[in-house]
């Protein structure tokens, strides 16, 4: 033995071979797509080319529960073998031998023990790389497992380039394709409506605030067969294969699920176009009163001073002055007056708009009652009858009520006034359930095609020589009933009274 290695010299061509088949093997190894048993397959044909003796060289490589043998290769007592190393466990052995009566029997020389070393060590590599890609293809299948369970249809894409990296089967079915992998090599925009495009990359690209599901959206599928489906879509950052994907979650909508969408979404805006008018109106509203309160409680002053004035004059000048100026003076007197009540008129409807509201149970019979006491007192000369029917009452706003009340049972009272016998009336009848009270009269009444005009600001159906007013009393009222919810109206025959009816609450649909 001794001398038989001594006899041995490195021969640079054996060399090389060695170094050549370490390449070959290491080459196959790094080639990704090959399967470990191809590359096991292939490596140990290239092993016995590198031996001294090909043609008499054999080897066979134990992997696992596998075993790979070249076609040279049977099992003799000349032969040198290594583990192969994985992870700190031996998974196998690399095994070279030369056949039984071989042209050059003896031990292998030290270099070809450390080229099968070599090599075990490499298919080691070999090893640890499989048992990673084992556990990836396990951790794969089973999200593939998952996304197939969903109920949902789910694509992955790539926010960057906007293609397809996953999908499971009911996407493709969503999408009107055979199969996941028809999915896959397609730009995600292809697969969507025109139309909808622009919503869908937002739903694809949109930073996300944080994790979990970004915001629900709908668009129509452009599917391969050439009908679209809307889908409601939501999306969920994460990472697929190292790169940062977006998940969406596909649900079909039938086309009535997606009707009722359309009127919900419709009823939305409309209520919210609703609510920002009536909050402008109500704005605008506030405005306008504020400015006719302001104005009517200035003109107050001036209007003091006028009256003030003009009494000096007619107490302390009357004898500089002939029968026409101090006629002229009553004049401006008396429309100053008037002016005074216009502005005191103005300043109570404004006070009827701007108060706070309460609701309370009002005794209108035993207000009715008291207006008729001080009416009565202001002219007790005058003949008159109050039928005020009893205990009749309402929820509202006490004050409220009472100034409507004053107007009209005011207004009934004014215009009566030519009548030999006055008779007004307070009572109430029902209709559909609803309370209507009224104020009846046997005044001068009023010709109906105006009816609608009299709940008008300062309009009024007679002249202010035959019965004074500023025209602002039954806007007043209106205003009171509006507030309460209810409505009013009229009734008139001319020269055969007038009859004002209101309700002080909503009428109730379906009754
Ligand atoms: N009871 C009534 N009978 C006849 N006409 C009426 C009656 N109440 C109101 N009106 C008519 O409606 C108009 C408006 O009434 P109102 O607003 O109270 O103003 P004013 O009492 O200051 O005239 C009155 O000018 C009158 O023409
Ligand atoms: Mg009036």
């Amino acid at each position: 033995v001794e001398d038989a290695h001594a006899s041995f010299r490195p021969d640079p061509e054996e060399r090389t071979r060695e170094l050549d088949c370490l390449y070959a093997i290491g080459r196959l190894a790094g080639e990704g797509h090959l399967p470990v048993s191809e590359i096991l397959q292939q490596a140990v044909e290239i092993i016995p080319h590198a031996c001294s003796h090909p043609e008499v060289s054999g080897a066979r490589i134990a992997f696992g529960d596998r075993e790979y043998r070249s076609d040279s290769f049977s099992e003799t007592a000349w032969k040198v073998a290594s583990d192969v190393v994985a992870g700190g466990v031996r998974v196998g052995a690399v095994e070279v031998c030369y056949l039984n009566g071989s042209v050059e029997p003896g031990p292998f020389s030290p270099e070809k023990r450390n080229l099968v070393n070599a090599i075990a060590g490499q298919l080691g590599r070999i090893a640890e790389r499989q048992r990673a890609e084992d556990a990836l293809h396990s951790l794969e299948r089973k999200y593939e497992a998952l996304a197939e369970s969903l109920p949902d249809g789910l694509v992955a894409i790539d926010p960057a380039t906007l293609t397809v990296l996953f999908a499971n089967g009911l996407a493709a079915d969503l999408f009107g394709l055979g199969s996941a992998d028809e999915l896959a090599v397609r730009p995600c925009l292809d697969l969507v409506h025109p139309d909808d495009r622009d919503r869908f990359r937002e739903l694809v690209s949109a930073d996300p605030a944080g994790a979990g599901l970004r915001e629900m959206s709908e668009f129509r599928i452009a599917r391969a067969d050439g009908k679209e489906m809307w889908t409601r879509a939501q999306g969920a950052r994460t990472e697929f294969k190292g790169k940062t994907a977006t998940l969406v979650f596909l649900k079909h909508i039938a086309e009535n699920e997606r009707v009722e969408e359309d009127i919900r979404r419709l009823n939305e805006e409309f209520e919210q176009r609703v609510a920002e008018r009536t909050m402008q109106l109500e704005a605008v509203n506030k405005e306008l009163e504020a400015f006719a309160y302001s104005v009517s409680h200035d003109l107050r002053a001036p209007l003091r001073s006028v009256e003030g004035f003009s009494q000096i004059l007619l107490d302390d000048y009357a004898s500089w002055l002939d029968t026409q100026g101090r006629d002229y003076i009553q004049r401006v007197r008396s429309a100053a007056r008037r002016m005074a009540q216009l502005v005191d008129d103005l300043l109570r409807f404004s006070r009827v708009t701007r108060t706070e509201m309460t609701r309370d149970t009002v005794d209108l019979s035993a207000i009715a009652e008291t207006i008729a006491g001080e009416l009565q007192s202001t002219q007790p000369e005058r003949k008159a009858e109050f039928v005020i029917a009893p205990n009749l009452s309402a929820q509202g706003d006490a004050h409220l009520l009472r100034v409507a009340l004053d107007n009209l049972i005011g207004n009934a009272w004014k215009f009566t006034r030519k009548r030999p016998q006055t008779r007004i009336e307070f009572g109430s009848t029902e209709a559909n359930g609803q309370v209507i009270f009224f104020v009846r009269d046997n005044g001068v009444g009023f010709d109906m095609a105006y009816a609608d005009k009299l709940f008008d600001g300062f309009q009024r159906l007679h002249s202010p020589a035959d019965y004074e007013g500023t025209g602002i009393g039954l806007t007043t009222v209106k205003r009171i009933i509006d507030r309460h919810g209810g409505r009013i109206w009229a009734d008139s025959t001319v020269d055969e009274g007038a009859t004002f009816y209101f309700t002080l609450s909503p009428e109730e649909s379906g009754k």
